[in-house]
């Protein structure tokens, strides 16, 4: 093991303006909401209310995000060991944060389906190819991170998680849940924390879109392993949509399936669009982005 340096009582201090740092700042002022404290009262009545097929639909959503939430929250702790290795101290500040919010957002749904007495294994609703991602890429890639901490596997562990299960599959989900139950104007509680997970997410894509920058800037090769491994999991996306429309025309709220898939292909080509901006940047720009550049709500 490298000789250990003190950051904190060296000169350097805290980077207190690089990203990372302000990020973990923005995380402890907004970053702090209580899923036990959501009412879901509302939530229980409406359920009574919906359709067969809106709650096999709804349902579908939640056992996605449910085991989605659980997988990010197990398989993140690789990462945050590659991090500390390198003594990026406020990188990992931040991280501390990611882990507690991760938990949480696995203790929101676990909430709802208890509120509305779902009770069942839900696992029926997860396809072969949602399996693949959760129950196989995700975890495959993270855990190579305890061996492995080259720049190439931290890379391609935030090319899965932030920029696609993140950035992709989870905004789409967001995406799914508002056009189909704000427009019908039920269950607040859910999407009362479905406001907060998306702020929370916008925290943790921003940090992998800097971290992404970072190995960008300091190895240019990484670009086009990124691009190459979005491209082998973009199909995947556009497969798990697929297999929700289901064929319909009329989503069960009313809603056109269309503008689920639009939004994904404009997810898939807006994170590769950010990514490629760190090109010919210099490090200090990369440390130095704004909230807003990034995308942090
Ligand atoms: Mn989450
Ligand atoms: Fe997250």
């Amino acid at each position: 093991m490298d000789k250990r340096t003190i950051l904190t009582t060296s000169t350097r201090g805290l980077l207190e303006d690089s990203f990372p740092y302000r990020l973990y700042q923005k995380a402890k002022r907004v970053g702090t909401w209580n899923p036990a404290d959501i009412d879901f009262s509302q939530d229980q009545k409406d359920w009574q209310t919906m359709t067969a097929e809106q709650k096999e639909d709804i349902l579908k959503l939640i056992s996605m995000f449910q085991a989605g939430e659980e997988a990010v929250t197990l398989d993140l702790l690789p990462l945050m060991m590659a991090i500390a290795k390198e003594g990026r101290l406020e990188e990992e500040m931040f991280l501390t944060t990611f882990l507690f919010e991760e938990a949480k957002h696995t203790e929101f749904f676990r909430l709802v389906l208890n509120a509305i007495g779902e009770t069942g294994d839900l696992s029926r609703f997860h396809s072969d190819t949602y399996k693949k991602i959760f129950y196989e890429i995700l975890p495959e890639t993270m855990a190579r991170l305890v061996s492995d901490q080259s720049p190439e596997a931290v890379a391609e562990a935030s090319v899965v998680y932030n920029m696609f299960v993140e950035g992709v599959m989870a905004e789409t989900g967001y995406f799914s849940f508002y056009n189909s139950l704000e427009t019908a104007g039920i269950m607040p509680g859910l999407l009362e924390g479905i406001g907060n997970l998306k702020r929370d997410e916008s925290r943790h894509i921003g940090y992998g879109t800097f971290l992404l920058q970072r190995l960008i800037c300091e190895h240019p090769h990484i670009y086009d392993l990124v691009t190459a491994k979005m491209g082998e999991l973009a199909p995947m996306a556009i497969q798990i949509n697929q297999e929700g429309i289901e064929g319909r025309e009329v989503s069960s709220f009313g809603g056109d399936p269309d503008e689920v898939m639009n939004f994904t292909m404009k997810q898939l080509a807006v994170r590769m669009e950010v990514l490629g901006r760190a090109k010919g940047k210099k490090i200090e720009e990369i440390y130095k982005v704004s909230d807003s550049e990034i995308g942090i709500l």
